[in-house]
C-alpha cells in the first residue's frame, strides 16, 4: 500500500528519503516520487514503476534540506508517471502526498475545474494541491486544516510549502502518519520501518490530528486547533533487524526466524510455579476474566485463520465457546455485541482498516476489545489499549510467516491462562508450557527437512490447482497452506474440510489435482486415511502431512512428518513444512516471492 516518507533537517533531504522509500517498497506500490524544496522552489520528480527506476532518473542537483517522498499503490487512476505522488498545485507552490482515499474528490475537483484550475492527474489526491494553493490562511497548517475540512475521506498527508521550506505539515484521518525524532533533524514515515535507520524515537498522529514538523521540533494539534500532547514512543526494532542478511528472500528468512520469534513470543510469559502463563497486557484479572462467557476473533488473510487456530486452543484449554470471522465481513452485519463476549483483533501491522473497522463497531456498541497485534504502537495496539504484543520482528515478506506462528502462540498462552483460571490441572498446564518452551527446537528440526519439501515442491509446481484439506484444527492449517500457496506462487489452491471433500470438490480430483492432507495422528486419524482412499481411488496425487508413527496403510506420494507436541498446538508445527511448500513451488516457478502481484502486506484502505 502507499508509503509515506518525510525530512526535515540539516542534510540533504534526497538520499534520506530514498532510503525511506526503499525502506517502504515491502508494503506493494506501483510508482513513487519525491520533492525536495529549494531556493523556494519545488524539485518534483516522479515515475510509474519502482524506487530503483527513480533513482535511475534522478537528477544529480535535486538538493534541499527539506522533503517528502511516497511510493503509490493505484486506487484512482492507473499507475502512471502522471498519476504518481507528489502532486503540486499549478504554481507548483505545495507538494502534497496522500495516502488513502478522498471520497468527495470528484465534486472537488468538478468545482476547481470551474474556477479555471487544471489537473495533471486522474488522482483524488491531486485536488488537496489545489486547495491549498486557493486557501487564503496565513500558515500552512491553517490551510491544510481549511483543506480538511473540506475534504470526506481518508488520508495520512505530508504538505510542503516550497516558500516555506521551515517545516512539514502533516495529518491523520484513517491512514498512519508518524514523527520520527532525531538530533535536530526530523523524519516523517506512514511505517515507521522508514525511519529506525534514524531513530527509534516516534510519535504516533492519531485520527483528527495535524502536525507540524521543524527541524528542531514539532507541535500536534487537533484539526480545530486545539493542541494535543504526545508522549514518544520508541519502537523496538533496529534497522538491522529489516536487513535480508544471507538469504535470497525475505520470506525464507522470516520462515528461518520462527525459533527465536516463538522464543520472543514467549519471553517472560510463562510461569511455572504455578502451572500458568502471565500476560502483561491482558488488563484484566481473573475475576473478570472469569465472567467471559464467548470468546469473539476478528483478523484478515492469515490473521483470521491464526484467529481460527486461537478459538480452537481457547474451546479446548478453557471450555469458552471461541470463534472467528474475518474482519473484513464483521461490521456488514450488523452484529450482536455482548457485553459478556470478549473480543479479540489479530492483525500483524495493526494497521489493516478493516480490522481497525471491526474494532471501532465492537467499541461504538461497548464490547471489550484485545489487541494480537505485533507492530508496537500501531493503530489497532493503541485502539485496543489492551492486549498481546508478538513481539515477532518486523515481518517484510508480504506473506506472513512467522508471525502466523507467533500468534498462534500469543493464543496458546491466552488459552493456557484463561484454562488455568477454570478446570485445566496443574498437571496439564506443565505439560502445555513444557510443549511450549519445546516449539522453538521442534520447529528447527522441521526447517531442517528443507531439501525434501523442495524436492516435492518440484512436482507440485507442475500442476495448476491443488487442494488442501483437514479435520478441526487441522482445517485452518489446511487453509493457511492453500492461502500460503496461491499468494506466493499464483497456483489456484483450495482448502476443504476433508469430511466435505465427498461432498462436492471429489468431482475435481484427478492425477492433475494434487491433494495435501493435513492429519495429526489423532483421533481424526482413521478417517484422514478413509480421505487419502477417496483421493486415491480417483487416481489424484496424495502428499501428506503427520506425525512419526506406524506407516500409512496405503501407497502415497509423499509424507513429510513433523515432532509430535501437546495435541492443541500440533497445527502450529504442521503448518511449518507448508511454509516451506509454499516458498519452494513459488521459487520452481519463478515468483516475486517478497512482493507477489496485486497484494500488500498491510492493507490500509477498505
Ligand atoms: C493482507 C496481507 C495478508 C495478511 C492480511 C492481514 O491481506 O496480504 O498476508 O494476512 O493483510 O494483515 P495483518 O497485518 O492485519 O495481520
Amino acid at each position: 500500500m502507499c508509503g509515506i516518507v518525510g525530512y526535515i533537517g540539516k542534510r540533504d533531504a534526497t538520499p534520506i528519503l530514498m532510503e525511506g522509500l526503499h525502506r517502504l517498497e515491502y508494503r506493494g506500490y506501483d510508482s513513487a516520487g519525491l520533492a525536495v524544496a529549494r531556493n523556494e522552489k519545488l524539485q518534483v520528480i516522479k515515475t510509474k514503476g519502482k524506487v530503483r527506476d527513480l533513482e535511475r532518473i534522478l537528477p544529480e542537483r535535486i538538493k534541499g534540506m527539506t522533503g517528502i517522498a511516497h511510493t503509490r499503490w493505484a486506487t484512482h487512476g492507473e499507475p502512471s508517471d502522471r498519476n504518481a505522488h507528489p502532486h503540486t498545485d499549478t504554481s507548483e507552490r505545495f507538494a502534497i502526498v496522500h495516502n488513502g482515499i478522498i471520497e468527495n474528490a470528484a465534486s472537488l475537483r468538478t468545482k476547481l475545474e470551474a474556477s479555471g484550475v487544471t489537473f495533471r492527474s486522474e488522482t483524488d489526491s491531486e485536488v488537496i494541491a489545489h486547495l491549498l494553493a486557493a486557501s487564503p490562511a496565513d500558515t500552512l497548517e491553517d490551510s491544510l486544516r481549511s483543506v480538511l475540512r473540506l475534504v470526506t475521506g481518508t488520508y495520512g498527508i505530508a504538505v510542503l510549502d516550497a516558500q516555506r521550506p521551515e517545516s512539514i505539515v502533516i495529518a491523520r484521518n484513517g491512514s498512519p502518519v508518524v514523527i520520527g525524532i532525531g538530533d535536530r533533524e526530523m523524519f516523517v514515515a506512514s511505517d515507521p520501518a522508514a525511519l529506525v535507520r534514524h531513530t527509534q524515537s516516534v510519535v504516533h498522529l492519531d485520527d483528527g490530528e495535524l502536525a507540524v514538523v521543524r527541524a528542531d521540533g514539532y507541535e500536534t494539534s487537533t484539526l480545530d486547533g486545539g493542541a494535543t500532547a504526545k508522549t514518544p514512543l520508541t519502537i523496538p526494532w533496529t534497522d538491522e533487524s529489516f536487513d535480508k542478511g544471507e538469504f535470497s528472500h525475505y520470506m525464507r528468512k522470516e520462515i528461518a526466524e520462527q525459533p527465536d520469534a516463538i522464543r520472543r513470543t514467549l519471553s517472560g510469559r510463562l510461569e511455572p510455579r504455578f502451572q500458568t502463563t502471565h500476560i502483561g497486557g491482558l488488563e484484566m484479572a481473573a475475576r473478570e476474566l472469569l465472567e467471559v462467557k464467548r470468546i469473539k476473533i476478528l483478523g484478515c488473510g492469515s490473521a483470521y485463520i491464526a484467529g481460527s487456530l486461537g478459538a480452537h486452543l481457547i474451546e479446548q484449554l478453557a471450555r469458552l465457546p471461541a470463534s472467528a470471522e474475518p474482519a473484513s465481513e464483521f461490521r456488514y452485519r450488523n452484529p450482536v455485541i455482548e457485553q459478556d463476549t470478549l473480543y479479540i483483533a489479530v492483525s500483524q501491522s495493526g494497521e489493516t482498516f478493516d480490522t481497525l473497522a471491526a474494532v471501532q463497531e465492537v467499541k461504538r456498541k461497548g464490547g471489550r476489545v484485545l489487541g494480537i497485534v505485533n507492530v508496537v504502537g500501531s493503530t489497532i495496539a493503541r485502539e485496543c489499549a489492551r492486549g498481546i504484543y508478538l513481539h515477532a520482528g518486523p515481518e517484510i515478506a508480504v506473506v506472513s510467516t512467522k508471525t502466523f506462528t507467533s500468534t498462534v502462540v500469543a493464543f496458546a498462552l491466552l488459552a493456557v491462562h484463561l484454562g488455568r483460571l477454570k478446570d485445566l490441572s496443574t498437571a496439564q498446564g506443565a505439560r502445555l508450557l513444557a510443549a511450549l518452551q519445546a516449539l522453538p527446537d521442534q520447529v528447527a528440526t522441521i526447517l531442517n527437512q528443507e531439501a525434501r519439501i523442495a524436492t516435492l515442491a518440484q512436482r507440485f509446481a507442475r500442476h495448476e490447482n491443488a487442494y488442501f484439506v483437514g479435520r478441526a484444527a487441522g482445517f485452518p492449517i489446511a487453509m493457511e497452506g492453500a492461502l500460503k500457496l496461491k499468494e506466493i506462487s499464483y497456483l489456484h489452491a483450495e482448502a476443504y474440510p476433508a469430511s466435505e471433500l465427498k461432498h462436492g470438490p471429489l468431482a475435481l480430483i484427478s492425477p492433475e489435482t494434487p491433494t495435501v492432507i493435513v492429519m495429526p495422528r489423532d483421533d481424526l486419524y482413521a478417517k484422514n486415511l478413509s480421505t487419502i482412499e477417496e483421493i486415491r481411488a480417483r487416481s489424484g496425487p496424495t502428499f501428506v502431512i503427520t506425525q512419526p508413527g506406524d506407516p500409512l496403510p496405503m501407497p502415497v506420494d509423499a509424507v513429510i512428518e513433523v515432532p509430535k507436541s501437546e495435541a492443541v498446538l500440533d497445527p502450529l508445527l504442521l503448518n511449518i513444512p507448508l511454509q516451506l511448500l509454499a516458498y519452494h513451488v513459488a521459487l520452481a516457478r519463478g515468483r516475486n516471492i517478497d512482493q507477489p502481484r496485486n497484494l500488500a502486506k498491510s492493507v490500509t484502505v477498505e
